[in-house]
């Protein structure tokens, strides 16, 4: 007779434990344990007992049986989905709520049904009139789109396996559906885990496109297992800020190719934009500069992206002066710091520093630390920095300037835009000639800029 054994498991990372505990040993989370009921018959059997059937073994070289991608008809998600959309794939998209999740997928979904594809949009979490209301808004009210309501996962499947199997299908989100043969309440680890499976499978078995929205934790993780993303074949996630309009679509896993590749967006009244040059997004008057803000010659995947840093830097009295970043990292800031204070003697330990990167975006690259070090310079000599200079470079402990990659593609942007300056590292010749460089092989040389008489 089939016994219910208890099992407990881990809502962050889907680990399983035999008895509960208040902190998970493998992912180090506390309060996330809970019992789950498993129904085991009897003891497990061994394998050898039935012969399977034997696995078709091909070798590598053999012809590819590969599907065509489809465009989704949004070059910005294609771009950031590797180049399209790939038949039975599972994509899952989370973010914070109110980003835009579902006003992306609406849009492409309509955009891919006016191409006359055969797109479904299943949404637990709104009704069919504010879908309606909200595609009426985006200009999508004519595009032949099917629209659905439910949150059982049964009656999802069974709608979808009706008749043809349609290209794409959104499930808008996975924390709303539920399985009723699963006995836990929707959002559950179970339940996600269970209905994402059964979605999965879906899509493989019959080559439709499944888009899975997923919530996200208030540390901006994918709510419930990790395993989840094991599961799919690719997780993008749409950041941005709500206080700016413009979001980015960042794939951190993709079976079907690179990771380095990013959508831009802008959220307008009329839905999101797509962004085809960002620099022109973050950067938004360069040709005069103030004294304490820089312009950063970045790179987001492959592309390059100019954003301006701004710093400011006061004397202060407290024995703690205040540290505040906005875009960057606060650990690479106190290293800028740390460095300029040793290398070039600037006094920094007793200042308030302050430092954001304009339009909300978020920098993770060490080639900013030049461009860091330059604001910061600037906002404390209060001169400014010669107009119409990019700058870019990774500062090392010693106060030696590295080189950084993607140089000409930098460059490239620059001069783009009209920049007819560079402040980089020494290295190889580069191409670009209507950009004048200087060329930093020390930070100090950067320094003597800012603070000639030292
Ligand atoms: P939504 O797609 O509902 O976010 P999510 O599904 O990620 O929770 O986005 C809702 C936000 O987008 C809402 O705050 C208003 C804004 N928005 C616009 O600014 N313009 C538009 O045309 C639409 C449809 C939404
Ligand atoms: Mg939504």
């Amino acid at each position: 007779m089939a016994k219910a054994q208890k099992s407990f498991t881990c809502g962050s990372c889907g680990s399983v434990y035999n008895r509960w505990q208040g902190k998970c040993e493998d992912c180090g989370e506390w309060n996330t344990i809970s019992e789950q009921k498993a129904a085991v018959s009897g003891a497990p059997k061994g394998l050898s007992q039935k012969k399977g059937s034997a696995v078709s073994l091909v070798s590598l070289n053999e012809p590819i049986n590969e599907m065509p991608r489809t465009l989704s008809g949004i070059s910005e998600l294609d771009r950031a989905l590797g180049g399209g959309l790939v038949p039975g794939s599972a994509i899952l998209i989370g973010g914070d709520p109110g980003i835009g999740k579902s006003t992306l997928l609406l849009q492409a979904m309509g955009a891919l049904a006016l191409k006359g594809e055969d797109c479904v949009y299943i949404s637990g979490e709104e009704a069919t009139a504010q879908i309606q209301m909200r595609a009426k808004r985006l200009g999508l009210q004519g595009a032949p789109l099917k629209l659905g309501c439910e949150t059982s996962l049964r009656n999802i499947l069974t709608t979808l396996d009706e008749g043809v199997a349609p290209k794409a299908v959104v499930i808008d989100s996975i924390q709303t559906l539920f399985a009723d043969h699963v006995e836990a309440a929707p959002g559950t680890v179970s339940q996600v885990r269970v209905c994402a499976h059964e979605l999965i499978s879906f899509a493989k078995r019959r080559g439709t496109v499944v888009f899975i929205v997923g919530h996200v934790t208030k540390d901006g993780q994918i709510a419930g297992p990790r395993v989840l993303e094991h599961m799919v074949d690719t997780v993008v996630y749409f950041e941005g800020d709500r206080g700016h309009q413009f979001r980015i679509l960042r794939a951190v896993k993709n079976r079907f190719g690179g990771t380095d590749e990013i959508g831009v967006f802008e959220m307008t009244g009329l839905g999101l934009k797509e962004v085809t040059n960002p620099s022109e997004l973050f950067l938004a008057d360069h040709n005069t500069r103030e004294p304490g803000t820089c312009v950063f010659a970045g790179v987001e995947g492959s592309r390059p992206v100019l954003v301006e840093i701004q710093a400011l830097v006061a004397r202060s009295s407290a024995a703690n002066p205040r540290r505040a970043v906005v875009g960057w990292d606060s650990g690479r800031l106190a290293m800028v710091l740390a460095v300029l204070d040793a290398r070039a003697g600037l006094g920094l330990a007793g200042c308030d520093v302050y430092l954001n990167v304009a339009g909300g975006l978020k920098i993770s690259e060490p080639a900013a630390d030049i461009a860091v070090a330059a604001a910061l310079m600037s906002s404390l000599s209060q001169i400014a920095l010669p107009d119409e200079t990019v700058v870019f470079g990774e500062i090392s402990l010693s106060g030696d300037v590295r080189s950084v990659s993607q140089t000409d593609s930098r460059l490239k942007e620059a001069a783009k835009l009209g920049f007819t300056r560079a402040i980089m590292p020494m290295g190889k010749k580069q191409s670009q000639k209507q950009i004048e460089k200087q060329s930093l092989s020390r930070i100090g040389d950067l320094v003597n800029h800012f603070f000639p008489d030292n």
